[in-house]
Order: C-alpha cells, then structure tokens, then sequence
C-alpha cells in the first residue's frame, strides 16, 4: 500500500528563535510566517514487510535523485517513529521524499519535508489503524515535534506560531505577494539552525529578545492591517537584524552574512531610499536574502534583479 502528501515551505518574518522546550520545540517568541506554496517538499510511503523504516530518494523522471544526508535520514526517520509510536503502530515503511526547490539551494527544507512527512504518515497510520485522520491542527502539532517551523506550513498563506499553538492570520490584506530567494551561497550552512537555537542563548541580547519580538510582532501585524508596507519593511528589517545580532554575539558567535550579503543588503536600502519602495527584506539561519513583493511591484521586482542579480546571484 501507497501513500503520497506534499507541503509547502515557509518564510517567517518575525522568527522563532530559541526554544522553552527543546523535546517538543516549543517557541521562546511567537512568530509569524508567509506560506511559500510554490517550494514543496513531497513524501511517498509504501509498507514493507519488517521492523526497520528505510529512507530512499522520491525520483521525479528527468531529475537528478535526491539527496539526504545520513544524519538528516535518521532525524526524519526518528519522527516517522514519533508518529507511528502515537498510532501505536509497529509496521514498517518505506519513505521516499523530496524537494522541488534545487538542493544546495541554500532553502531550508525542514519545514516543508517535516510537514509533508507528518501528513503522509498520519494519512497511512489513520488508515492503517483504521483510527480517525486527525485533523490540521492536531497535524501540526505533531509535525512540531519533527521540526519547529514546519507546524506553520500547515496554514496559508500566514501563519501565528505562538507556545499555546499555531493557527492561520486572516486579518492581513496582503494574500498573494510575489517571493524571490536571492542565493548568495550554495554551501551547507555551517551551523545548523538547531544549533543556532541553543547558541543564542549564550547572547547577551538575549535577554530582552521576547519582548522585542512580541514589539516587532504587535506593530507589523498593525502595518499590515493600514496597508503600510514601508512601516512592515521596517519592522521586518528589524527583526532579522536582531536575529543575526545574536548569532553575532553568542559565545562561540556565528555568522551567516558575507561581504556579498553585506553589499546586497546595501543596495536593497540605498533603493529603497531612492525610489522610496521595495520588497520586504528578510533573512533565515543562513546568507541567503528573501525578497518579497507585492504583485504590483513587479516592475520593481525586474528592475534590481536586472541591475544587481543577473550574472552574479542565482535567483529562485
Ligand atoms: O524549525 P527550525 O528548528 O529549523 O528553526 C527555524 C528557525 C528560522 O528559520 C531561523 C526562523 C523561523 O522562524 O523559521
């Protein structure tokens, strides 16, 4: 028997950032993501005869197979055990997953190949046990024990992860933007986002790091609801400055901006200043830089990716 599910990566704007509870990746901050549905990770799974799960590669016809290194095979195999353990199911699978978004693309996968792997399994599972399908929040709070972030892919196109739980923002105007990963760099990252939640701690501006959080957080959901993307770009700006802040200043410190990420930062302002708009700006653990626009930015959009991208920066 064979099941199949897919699920969405996601961009946080204001970011999760340490955690209270590392067992079960309960959040230090409440954040607040946008769903990015065209980057999705796809899981298959088919049981076999046996105990052990095995990890393959999903192969898509015309693509390269896909790659999973063997540390990141065992974290999600050992949340596939998570799920079959809350089903009480002793069966075997065969997992087979991957991504439509390039690997090395420097995106992080977790949230949409968590997310997707909760998905497949609690629809094989229910069916399996003959157990009811539990619904999208229960969903999502088993896929947080997986990966933090991937409980927010479950709603769209935002989503409010706060430590009661996580559920879908209506009250913002701004439903379909227009998002641009510029890739500055190919390489693994050196420090893996579940260690820079540890690592944080250790800054001194992490003391005082909820409550600017909970501050960017109140006064972006404001400027979105008045419609003042200036004022978000601002605050969002603010808010992933604060994060690589403590990265910067934890002990050891760890850095994912580099002299290129440095100058495009640069320019992104010196444009906005210029022309007096742009995309929000935000960054995750790692040198990369997310743009996103409103869909009547698109002239925007073209102008800086034909002035400053083309030739020098994969764009995704
Ligand atoms: O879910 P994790 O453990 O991969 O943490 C994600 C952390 C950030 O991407 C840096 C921020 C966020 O809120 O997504």
């Amino acid at each position: 028997m064979q099941w199949f599910a897919q699920a969405p990566a996601n961009i946080a704007l204001i970011k999760y950032m340490g955690k209270k509870n590392s067992s079960n990746n309960t959040p230090m901050n409440d954040s607040l993501s946008y769903t990015l549905n065209k980057l999705t990770s796809n899981v298959a799974l088919e049981a076999c005869p046996g105990k052990r799960d095995v990890w393959e590669s999903l192969d898509t016809p015309g693509l390269p197979p896909f790659e999973l290194s063997q540390q990141a095979q065992t974290r999600f195999l050992a949340h596939l055990a998570f799920l079959k353990e809350h089903f009480n199911y002793k069966g075997a699978f065969i997992v087979r997953s991957n991504n439509n978004f390039p690997m090395g693309s420097g995106i992080a996968s977790s949230a949409s190949s968590f997310a997707a792997l909760t998905r497949c399994a609690v629809r094989a599972l229910s069916e399996l046990t003959e157990e009811g399908l539990p619904d999208n929040d229960t969903q999502a709070k088993l896929s947080q024990r997986g990966s933090g972030s991937s409980c927010r892919s479950f709603y769209t196109p935002w989503a409010l992860w706060t430590d009661t739980g996580v559920r879908a923002v209506t009250t913002i105007p701004y439903t379909d933007l227009y998002h641009q990963v510029i890739l500055v760099s190919h390489e693994e990252k050196s420090v893996p986002s579940s260690q820079a939640h540890e690592l944080v701690a250790t800054s001194p501006a992490f003391e005082g790091r909820q409550k600017r959080a909970h501050d960017n957080m109140k006064s972006l959901l404001i400027a979105f609801e008045h419609k003042n993307w200036r004022e978000a770009y601002e605050i969002c700006w603010r808010e992933f400055m604060d994060m690589h802040n403590m990265f910067q200043t934890s002990s050891p410190s760890f850095d994912y901006m580099n002299e290129a990420t440095n100058e495009l930062l640069i320019q992104l302002q010196k444009d906005w200043e210029q022309y007096g708009d742009g995309p929000i700006v935000t960054m995750d653990a790692g040198p990369n830089i997310h743009l996103i626009y409103q869909q009547s930015q698109r002239e925007i959009a073209d102008r800086f990716k034909r002035d400053f991208l083309i030739g020098n920066y994969d764009v995704l």
